[in-house]
C-alpha cells in the first residue's frame, strides 16, 4: 500500500510555437486543461503500475477541483483523505514549444494550506510495511511531519526534491530514499553537476540514505549504503516532458512497493519515465502497467 502526500492541481496548457519572453506577446498554438500536480501524479503513477494507492491531498471548493481530480478517481486512487479547502484548487500555468521545451508557473492555491495536521490525519492508517511517497508543492512543514510519521511507524519513506526549496537538506535525512534530478542533486549536494557520483557517494556516505538521481535521456543513477547502481532511459523522441519525473518516482515507489529489488525498480522507472514523454500533458500521458511490462518485462 501506498499513500502519496502532496499537491493536486488542474494544469492550465499552452502549446506554443515559442516560448514568449519576458514582455513579449507570442500569437498561436491552442490550449487544454489537464489534471496534474506532482503528487497526484505521482499518485496516478503509482497505481497504473498496479499499486493500491491513497493520495492525501487538498483542493478547493471550486469546478477545478472535480477536474483535477477525475483521473484519479477513474483510476481507482483513494481520495478517502482529500480535504476540501477554502481556497482555490492549485493550477500550474504552462506554455509547451514544439521542441517539448516548458516554463510552469504554479499558484498553489488550496496546496498551500496543507498542514501538519493533514499528515497526521491522512496518515492515521500508515503501517509498518507500507510505503510514503511525499514532494515539495506543499508547505514544508507539512512534508516534515508526513516523513516523521512514516520513520515512527517504520514505513519505506521516498522523497521527490520537486521543486527545490531551502530546507530540503534537513527533510532528505528524513527520509529512506531520496530522487532528486541532476540540478536539485546538485543544490542539496552544494558541488557542481561533473562531480555527480562523487557527490552521490560522499552525500550517501554522510546520511546513510540512498539517493536516486534522474538524468532524462541518460537514465538513472543511484547510490546506496552498500554500492552503486545505473539504468538506461528507453530511447523515445519526446513530445512534452511534463510529467515524466512524477512517472518516475509513482512507478519507482510501486516497484519496491511490490518487494522488486532497487535495481528492477529503476529499470521499471526510468522506461515508464521516457514513455510518458510520448504524450502531451501530465497525468494523460503517464503509461498504463501492461506497457511498462512490454518493455521492462
Ligand atoms: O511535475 C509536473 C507537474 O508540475 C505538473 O502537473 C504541474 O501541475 C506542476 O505542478
Ligand atoms: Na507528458
Amino acid at each position: 500500500m501506498i499513500t502519496v502526500f502532496g499537491s493536486t492541481n488542474l494544469d492550465q496548457v499552452g502549446t506554443v510555437t515559442r516560448l514568449p519572453a519576458p514582455g513579449e506577446t507570442v500569437a498561436g498554438g491552442s490550449f487544454s486543461m489537464a489534471p496534474g500536480g506532482k503528487g497526484a501524479n505521482q499518485a496516478l503513477a503509482a497505481r497504473r503500475a498496479g499499486a493500491r494507492v491513497l493520495h492525501v491531498s487538498a483542493v478547493g471548493q471550486d469546478a477545478f477541483a472535480d477536474m483535477a481530480l477525475a483521473l484519479l478517481e477513474a483510476g481507482g486512487v483513494d481520495l478517502s483523505q482529500m480535504r476540501r479547502a477554502d481556497a482555490a484548487t492549485g493550477i500550474a500555468m504552462i506554455f509547451v514549444d514544439r521542441q517539448g521545451e516548458n516554463v510552469i508557473a504554479i499558484l498553489p492555491g488550496a496546496n498551500g494550506t496543507m498542514s501538519p495536521g493533514d499528515a497526521e490525519r491522512g496518515l492515521a492508517a500508515l503501517a509498518a510495511g507500507d510505503t510514503l511517497l511525499v514532494q515539495q508543492e506543499v508547505p514544508q512543514a507539512a512534508t516534515r511531519r508526513a516523513l516523521e510519521i512514516a520513520r515512527e511507524k517504520g514505513a519505506l519513506s521516498l522523497l521527490n526534491t520537486a521543486p527545490f526549496l531551502p530546507d530540503t537538506a534537513e527533510l532528505a535525512r528524513l527520509a529512506d530514499i531520496v530522487i532528486a534530478n541532476e540540478t536539485e542533486f546538485s543544490l542539496l549536494s552544494g558541488r557542481p553537476i561533473a562531480e555527480l557520483d562523487a557527490a552521490m557517494a560522499d552525500w550517501v556516505a554522510a546520511t546513510g540514505r540512498t539517493i536516486v538521481v534522474t538524468l532524462g535521456a541518460e537514465g538513472a543513477r543511484a547510490r546506496t549504503p552498500d554500492g552503486a547502481l545505473s539504468v538506461p532511459a528507453h530511447p523515445v523522441v519526446p513530445v512534452d516532458t511534463v510529467g515524466a519525473g512524477d512517472t518516475f518516482c509513482g512507478y519507482l515507489a510501486a516497484a519496491l512497493d511490490a518487494g522488486l529489488d532497487l535495481g528492477r525498480a529503476l529499470h521499471r522507472a526510468a522506461v515508464a519515465g521516457s514513455l510518458a514523454c510520448l504524450n502531451p500533458g501530465a497525468q494523460p500521458a503517464i503509461p498504463l502497467k501492461a506497457d511498462v511490462d512490454a518493455i521492462a518485462g
